[in-house]
C-alpha cells in the first residue's frame, strides 16, 4: 500500500522549519515553547540511526558531547562518552600538562582496564583503608598494594579489610606478590576483553586480573565484572568512536589565551594544541562565551593555517552573522547557545543572549550555507529537548545532565540522606578563580571586579552516563519513530512545529495525579 500523504488539513497548524520560524520572528523561542508534530511513519525506534558528521574525519555514532565543564568533563567522563559513541570535551580549566594527561588518558584507554586502580601502601593500617572506603564511598574493597615507586607488593582481598582487622598492617594482611595473578600489559594483545575472558575461565574463583610492566610495576586491573559487561554489551548498537587507529575519539577546549600585553598568544595556542595532538586529540574547541569576536576568530585562523585537516569546534554564538564569521576563519562546527545552560546567567547579568531553538533556527540557515556542522549547547534537560535541537543541529552538547554522573569530576555528597554532586558554571566565581576568566573575556585569575555568569550547584547523583545515555538516546529514537525519520537527516527534512499554550505545557508533563515513580 501507498504511504498515505499528509493532509493539506495539517498544513496550516504544523509548520516545517522555514515557515513556522519566520513566521515566529518576533518571538525568541526554546525548547518548551514548542512541540513537534507526529508524522507518518514505517520506522520502528529500534532501527533509527544517530551517526553525525561534524567534520571530515570526525563521526560520531550518537549526536551528544559532554561539555566542556570543569564539574563534567576530564577523561572518565570522556572516555564513558566515545564508549557510548559519543565525544567528550576535555576543559581546559587546568594546567596544561594536566589537560594533556587527560587526553592521554582517553586515547590510551583499553576497553576493561582500569589504568589508575585505586591502591594501597604495605604500611597502611587496614582501619585507613576502611575509613577511605566509607570517605569516597567506594562499592568495592580489594585494592592492589604497591610500594612508593608504584612496584606491584600484592592484593590486599575485600575479605580482610574488617573493622576486626583495623589494627592490623595491610603488609601483614595481604595476599603476597607471588600469589596474585598478573599479566604483562604488552602480553594483552589486540583484544585485551577476549585475553581477560579466557583468563578468568580458566582461573576458578579469581574474579581481578592485575595488568603490570616490565618492571613489575602496576599499570591497570581488569576485574570479571567488566569483562563481563562488555562482552554483552558488543552486540549494542550504537558502537564506541573511534579513531582510524581504533582509539577512542577524544575532544580538548582552548581559549583564546592572551599574554601579558593583552594580546593573542599565539605561541601558547599553538605550542598547546600541537602537545596535544601528539597525544592523539581527535578534535579541539576555542571555547568562549562569545564567539562572534576578533579574538576566537584570530584563534581559529591561527589553528586552521597550522592544522588544515584539524576538525575544530568553535563558539559561543547566537546569529547567523557569527556563524559565516567562524566558518570563514576555518571552523568545522560552531557551538550555538549564549545564557540557555542551566548553571548560566549570562541573560540575567548581560542581558545577552538567544532563546535555544529561535537561535539554532537562525544560525542553521548559516550553517548550511556555509557547510559547517551546528552544535547545540545547553539548556538540555530532558530527551525530547535533544530531539527538538536535532531537527536543527548536528550534535548536542550536554553539561547539566551528565554533571551528576558517576563519570564526573567531583566527589560524592551526602546532605539530609541525599547524594549530590557539584556542578558549577564556567563563569561562576569559583571557576573563573580557578582558572575559566579567558572564557568569559576576562583576564586570567581576575575575579575581583568582574561579574559572573554562572553559578555554583548541585546535581542529584544519577549513576552511570551509560544509564544516563541509555534514556537520553532512547528518547531520541522514539522522537524519530514518530517522525518517521530513519537517520539525523530525516529528522531534519520531516520536523513539523508548533507553539505551545502554557497549559498545553502542564499537559505535557504528568498532571493530576499523586506521582510514585519518575521515570526510571
Ligand atoms: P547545561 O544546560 O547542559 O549547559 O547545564 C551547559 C552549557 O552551559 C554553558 N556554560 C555557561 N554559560 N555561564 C554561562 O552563561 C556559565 O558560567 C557557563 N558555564 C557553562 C556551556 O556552553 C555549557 O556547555
Amino acid at each position: 500500500m501507498a504511504a498515505p500523504r499528509q493532509s493539506n488539513f495539517d498544513d496550516p497548524f504544523y509548520q516545517s522549519a522555514d515557515r513556522f520560524f519566520p513566521e515566529n520572528s518576533h518571538l525568541a523561542l526554546t525548547y518548551d515553547d514548542i512541540t513537534l508534530a507526529t508524522l507518518y511513519s514505517e520506522i520502528l525506534p529500534r532501527d533509527t540511526q544517530l551517526d553525525t558528521q561534524l567534520a571530515e574525519s570526525l563521526r560520531l555514532n550518537i549526536p551528544v558531547i559532554s561539555a566542556d565543564m570543569d564539574t563534567v568533563t576530564e577523561s572518565r567522563m570522556a572516555i564513558a562518552m566515545a564508549l557510548n559513541g559519543g565525544l567528550g570535551l576535555i576543559h581546559y580549566n587546568m594546567p596544561e600538562h594536566e589537560q594533556l594527561y587527560e587526553v592521554s588518558r582517553v586515547k590510551n584507554h583499553i576497553h576493561g582496564l582500569i589504568q589508575e586502580p585505586i591502591k594501597v601502601e604495605p604500611h597502611q593500617l587496614i582501619g585507613d583503608v576502611l575509613a577511605m572506603i566509607e570517605q569516597r564511598k567506594f562499592g568495592f574493597s580489594t585494592f592492589p598494594v604497591v610500594d612508593k615507586k608504584g612496584k606491584l607488593v600484592g592484593l590486599l582481598s575485600g575479605h580482610v579489610v574488617k573493622p576486626r582487622y583495623a589494627k592490623k598492617k595491610v603488609s601483614e594482611a595481604l595476599t603476597p606478590r607471588s600469589q596474585v595473578h598478573t599479566v604483562k600489559k604488552k602480553e594483552l594483545g589486540k583484544d585485551p576483553i577476549a585475553r581477560a575472558d579466557k583468563f578468568f575461565t580458566e582461573h576458578i574463583g579469581i574474579h581481578k586480573l592485575l595488568v603490570v610492566d616490565d618492571k613489575d610495576h602496576l599499570c591497570g586491573l581488569i576485574t570479571m565484572s567488566d569483562v563481563e559487561r562488555i562482552t554483552q554489551e558488543r552486540n549494542a548498537q550504537f558502537k564506541p568512536a573511534r579513531d582510524s587507529h581504533f582509539r577512542l575519539v577524544c575532544g580538548a577546549a582552548v581559549s583564546a589565551t592572551r599574554n601579558a600585553f593583552g594580546e593573542l598568544d599565539r605561541k601558547r595556542i599553538l605550542n598547546h594544541v600541537t602537545a596535544l595532538l601528539e597525544r592523539g586529540m581527535d578534535v579541539v574547541a576555542v571555547s568562549t562565551a562569545h564567539g562572534h569576536s576578533k579574538g576566537v576568530g584570530d584563534t581559529v585562523r591561527v589553528l586552521r593555517d597550522a592544522f588544515p585537516e584539524l576538525p575544530i569546534i568553535a563558539g559561543n554564538v547566537t546569529s547567523a552573522a557569527a556563524v559565516e564569521f567562524l566558518a570563514d576563519c576555518g571552523a568545522n562546527a560552531v557551538k550555538v547557545g549564549q545564557g540557555p545552560g542551566s548553571i548560566c546567567t549570562t541573560r540575567i547579568v548581560a542581558g545577552v543572549g538567544i532563546p535555544q531553538m529561535t537561535a539554532l533556527y537562525i544560525c542553521a540557515q548559516a550553517a548550511a550555507k556555509k557547510k559547517v556542522a551546528i552544535l547545540a549547547d545547553g539548556g538540555i534537560t530532558k530527551s525530547g529537548d535533544l530531539v527538538k535541537a536535532l531537527t536543527l543541529s548536528q550534535a548536542v552538547i550536554c553539561g547539566g545532565i551528565f554533571a551528576g554522573c558517576n563519570e564526573a569530576p567531583g566527589e560524592i555528597i551526602e546532605i539530609s540522606g541525599k547524594l549530590y554532586k557539584r556542578y558549577r558554571g564556567m563563569g561562576s566565581y569559583a571557576a573563573m578563580k580557578a582558572g575559566s576568566a579567558a572564557r568569559y573575556g576576562h583576564e586570567k585569575h581576575a575575579t575581583q571586579k568582574v561579574a559572573p555568569e554562572g553559578v555554583e550547584a548541585l546535581k542529584e547523583a544519577c549513576g552511570s552516563v551509560d544509564r544516563v545515555l541509555e534514556q537520553l538516546v532512547g528518547g531520541i529514537q522514539s522522537g524519530m519513530g514518530y517522525l518517521g525519520a530513519k537517520n539525523l537527516t530525516q529528522l531534519h527534512d520531516k520536523a513539523r512545529y508548533i507553539r505551545v499554550s502554557p497549559a498545553g505545557m502542564r499537559e505535557a508533563a504528568p498532571h493530576d495525579v499523586v506521582e510514585l515513580k519518575t521515570g526510571n
